[in-house]
């Protein structure tokens, strides 16, 4: 078909498909579209799931979801994070059999990276953002050293697969390839963008971001089930043979995505979902609440979760509900592709945002307040759906500290000042004297990358290369 041709046809057929769902303006400023530009537009009509938006702004947008006050929860069973003496041989077992995964080639690195990073604002991939106390290392590559490290250690070809958004894919493969991949052979990177979704204003309609394009936003980290089937990830992974998906976020730069014990618990017990949980720093700490109800583990967000169960005590006065989700999960492929082959459909949840757009005179607007409801999928609801769901206690400081805002809490500030404290526990394990101010905080700052320790138990190894460390220092250990 000649190229005028084909465009006119899709015009067409996006002219209809509007026309029937009441979005007709989107094609507003189509007269005055330069070809290119037209292509674009019609490439985002074409681009929406139209067979589930229309009910979607019935429930989502235009009404408000009633959430149900989530009844008869239970406090879930948590595997502690230090076993009594009748477990400890299941224990040791467990990571024996973790590191047989491993060395056997049968578990990939999965970084879900298609936010948006609004809270921390910053322009472009948020794992492009220098997070580490010294050395001015990126999460990305604190990551991919991790999966170097590992890679050496298990004598094996560790994948990692990142998932990325339409909206920052070209910059953050840009970013890779710059940096020579982190030093992994790039066939065994994989990098894939997942879905996106209208955001819409309050009367359900399509909102534009440009003349030519409408305003979208990532279906959120559940998308991620979804976009690995649809890139092929899923079955790039059967052909390697992996098994066990370990997933983590890209703004924890404490994750250990490689943890023998964590991993051995998971396939011993038969488990589809594993998920890391830590004791909540108080009752109404702003994390998910993972809880069974039903008799199935899910994950209640801060925002949803009664009073009455925050609140709640064991007779010794203990918090009942006190697993918290730090967003670390093991998947077996299996079962994100039984889901998936399923017509997997997480639901959906409605966050009002502001989204800047273009109004009927042509002017782009700012919107002070929420104007638009985004919708996002979150990947912690399939665990409710997975046989066998484990969950393993681990201690919040040695596994998470997320980058979220510019300040204050779970910004670059705590995760850099954690990410010095780890070290410093991990070096006084090893017997290295750590200077540290009256209050017991370190003297010092330290960054440790991943090719010197990926655990605590590695620091002895390399112990020589430490050098001897003085107040107010600033030093890098690779
Ligand atoms: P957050 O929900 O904290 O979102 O994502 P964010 O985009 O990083 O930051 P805000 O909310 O805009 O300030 C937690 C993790 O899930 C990933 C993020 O990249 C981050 O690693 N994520 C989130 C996705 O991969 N896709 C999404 O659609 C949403």
């Amino acid at each position: 078909m000649p190229a005028t041709t084909e465009l006119d046809h899709r015009y067409q057929s996006a002219k209809a498909t509007l026309a029937q769902r009441g979005q007709e303006h989107v094609l507003r400023w189509w007269e005055g579209l330069a070809p290119n530009d037209r292509d674009s537009l019609l490439t985002d009509v074409e681009s929406i799931p139209w067979d589930i938006l229309g009910s979607l702004i019935h429930t989502h947008v235009l009404a408000t979801p009633t959430r149900n006050i989530p009844q008869d929860l239970r406090p879930a069973e948590v595997h502690p994070a230090e076993p009594q003496a009748k477990f400890t041989k299941k224990y040791d077992d467990a990571r024996k059999l973790g590191r047989q995964l491993l060395t056997e080639g049968r578990v990939a690195a999965f970084t879900v990276a298609g936010g948006q990073g609004t809270r921390l604002g910053v322009d472009g991939p948020k794992g492009e953002v220098e997070v580490t106390p010294a050395g001015g290392r990126t999460l990305f590559q604190i990551f991919g050293e991790t999966v170097l490290a590992a890679r050496r250690r298990y004598g094996c070809a560790i994948p990692w697969y990142v998932m990325t958004s339409p909206a920052n894919h070209d910059a953050t493969v840009a970013c890779f390839a710059r940096n020579g991949y982190f030093g992994l052979p790039p066939e065994d990177v994989v990098l894939f963008p997942q879905g996106m979704l209208p955001a819409l204003d309050f009367d359900g309609k399509l909102l534009l971001s440009d003349k030519h394009r409408i305003a979208m936003a990532p279906d959120g980290h559940g998308g991620s089930l979804k976009a690995l089937a649809k890139n092929r990830a899923l079955a790039d992974m059967c052909k390697r043979g992996i098994e066990i998906i370990s997933y983590f976020q890209v703004d924890n730069p404490l994750a250990k995505p490689f943890d023998p014990l964590f991993l051995g618990l998971h396939a011993d017990t038969g488990s589809e979902m594993s998920t890391k949980v830590t004791r909540k720093a108080d009752d109404l700490e702003r994390v998910g609440n993972v809880c069974v109800q039903d008799g199935r583990v899910v994950v209640i967000e801060y925002s949803d979760f009664p009073d009455v169960y925050a609140h709640a005590t064991h007779a010794d006065g203990s918090r009942k509900f006190d697993a918290g989700n730090i967003a670390i999960h093991l998947l077996d492929v299996a079962f994100v592709d039984r889901l998936v082959g399923q017509s997997l459909q997480l639901p959906f949840r409605r966050a009002e945002k502001k989204v800047a757009f273009v109004d009927a005179s042509g002017e782009r607007v700012e919107p002070k307040s929420p104007n638009a409801v985004k919708l996002e999928m979150f990947v912690f609801d399939a665990i409710g759906l997975a046989r066998n769901p484990l969950l393993l206690e681990v201690d919040r400081a040695e596994e998470f500290s997320p980058v979220k805002n510019a300040t204050g809490v779970d910004s670059l500030e705590t995760a850099k000042r954690d990410q010095t404290s780890r070290a410093c526990r991990w070096l006084e394990a090893a017997g290295v004297s750590v200077p540290r101010k009256p209050d017991g905080q370190p003297d010092l700052t330290i960054a440790m990358a991943p090719s010197f320790a990926l655990e605590a138990a590695d620091v002895a190894e390399n112990i020589d290369r430490v050098p001897k460390l003085k107040p107010r220092d600033t030093v890098v250990l690779t």
